[in-house]
């Protein structure tokens, strides 16, 4: 029985993590996961084949792809590249088996529309931030002339004829700017969206469409104007880099002190996150590679507050939870946009963390190390910020659920132990999914929330 229970162990997927000495070394930082979604719905706007490179192998991108297939599209990789050939005809439907496992894929609504003129996408439901709701996407697409109704746990949207509108967003939603940017983009007319959202992956979103023939002005900005075309072509585009991703090995970097090169980062994108970390005494700069970042000594607390781009990223705060736990002092972290994005703490504390969560709201005293301890991850960005704090435990930590960090990493723990870092992936299945590399791809595994 015993030994039952031990074959269990060894098998069953997992990170470890030991504290080591400092990182050092270069880091490839791959195309953002963000941006890249939204990439591939977009393909959907043109018949053809379309190519995009710098794609990471991520379990969110295999399955963008899986929901892009059940449409009919032809998907494959190539290395970093993905070739997304779009038949004049498609099936408009994302079931509830793909956008459970996605809440990005509501992001094929709006080139949907814009292509087919009606859509059926399942409700991906709430998740471990909180509900998830998509009224606001819903509410600019009404805005341009497309009718919805709910029935069955599905959204069923028509749009005969898309005429330009002035659309103004409640809130700068990043998943309702791009949805009405690419419905809007083959409207009739002028739209004007007003308050939209200003993260970097609508601007790399606004110029593929460019590059498929939209005209797509000021994204980037609150003020995104999109003047209706006629019919789009298939393009080729190159990914931005993953500033969440540049952010996480930063982190790591803050916890286990030491000097590296983020080749590819993009600076210009992560000017917050960058701006508090230098509180906490990592010091970045750009280099001709990407970005430079050195640290040593004890880390610094800080207050971070999130908020939408240019503040610091949500994506970012579990991060630097991890980072507060062991900094210097008494950090206040407080959550501006998902009401319920603190459930990693508990891990933390477990590994001997002193946080105090209230409401949106955590407070962290810093304490001189953690404890290596068994945890698991519960999203991506949870489960990367439980590796990081690992960085600085006595003895192993081990995060089991390993799968969340694969939704959002590409060999998360591969790229850490090249920089110097003790971690190592244990028990992880790979059995041949085709043509997506190697990775675990069991429907088991595949039941994950949708977070990000
Ligand atoms: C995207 C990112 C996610 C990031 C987030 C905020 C992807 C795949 N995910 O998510 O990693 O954390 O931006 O930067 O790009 N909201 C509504 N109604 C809506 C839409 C949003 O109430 O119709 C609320 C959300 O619940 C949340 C806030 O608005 O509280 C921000 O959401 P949004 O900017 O839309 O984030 P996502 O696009 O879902």
């Amino acid at each position: 029985m015993e030994r039952v229970q031990q074959e269990d162990f060894d098998q069953q997927d997992r990170i470890e993590v030991r504290a080591r000495g400092p990182l050092e070394g270069s880091v490839a930082i791959g195309g953002a996961k963000n941006s890249v979604l939204k990439l591939m719905a977009a393909c959907l706007l043109a018949e053809g084949t379309s190519v995009i490179r710098n794609v990471p192998d991520i379990d969110d991108v295999a399955v963008m792809a899986d929901v892009l297939r059940a449409m009919g599209v032809s998907v494959t990789r190539l290395g970093d590249a993905l070739t997304i050939d779009c038949p004049a005809v498609i099936t408009p439907e994302a079931p509830y088996a793909l956008t459970e496992q996605l809440r990005a894929s509501t992001a094929v609504l709006g080139p949907l529309l814009a292509g087919a003129g009606h859509a059926r996408v399942a409700l991906p439901g709430g998740d471990d931030f909180g509900p998830r709701p998509i009224d606001m996407h819903i509410a600019a697409l009404e805005a341009i002339g497309c009718r919805f109704e709910i029935s069955g746990g599905d959204v069923h949207a028509t749009a005969d004829n898309l005429v330009g509108s002035p659309v103004l967003l409640e809130f700068p939603s990043v998943g309702a700017t791009e949805n009405v940017m690419m419905a809007a983009v083959r409207a009739k007319g002028t739209t004007v969206i007003d308050n939209a959202a200003r993260e970097p992956e609508i601007a790399d979103l606004a110029g593929f469409l460019n590059h498929m023939g939209g005209q797509v002005s000021g994204a980037g900005t609150s003020t995104i104007m999109v003047e209706g075309v006629d019919e789009l072509h298939p393009a080729e585009h190159t990914a931005m880099s993953d500033r969440i991703e540049a952010a996480t090995f930063l982190a790591a970097l803050g916890v286990a002190g030491g000097e590296i090169i983020l080749r590819g980062a993009q600076p210009d994108h992560m000017a917050m996150p960058c701006r508090k970390l230098g509180e906490m005494g990592v010091r970045t700069s750009s280099d001709s590679e990407g970005m430079w970042a050195m640290s040593n000594g004890r880390l610094r607390s800080a207050d971070v507050s999130t908020l939408p781009y240019p503040g610091l990223p949500t994506d970012c705060k579990p991060l630097l939870v991890a980072m507060l736990s062991v900094a210097e002092g008494v950090g206040i972290v407080t959550e501006n946009l998902f009401s319920g994005r603190f459930r990693y703490v508990d891990e933390l504390v477990r590994m001997g963390a002193d946080i105090r969560t209230e409401g949106h709201h955590a407070v962290i005293r810093g304490v001189d190390r953690l404890s290596g301890a068994p945890v698991r991850a519960s999203d991506i960005r949870a489960g990367a910020a439980l590796v990081v704090a690992g960085l600085a435990g006595e003895g192993v930590t081990v995060v089991s659920d390993p799968h969340h960090i694969d939704r959002g990493y590409e060999d998360f723990a591969g790229k850490l132990s090249a920089l110097g870092a003790d971690v190592c992936r244990v028990g992880h299945l790979t059995i041949s999914r085709g043509w997506f590399s190697d990775r675990f791809w069991s429907p088991d595994v595949r039941r994950v929330r949708p977070v990000d």
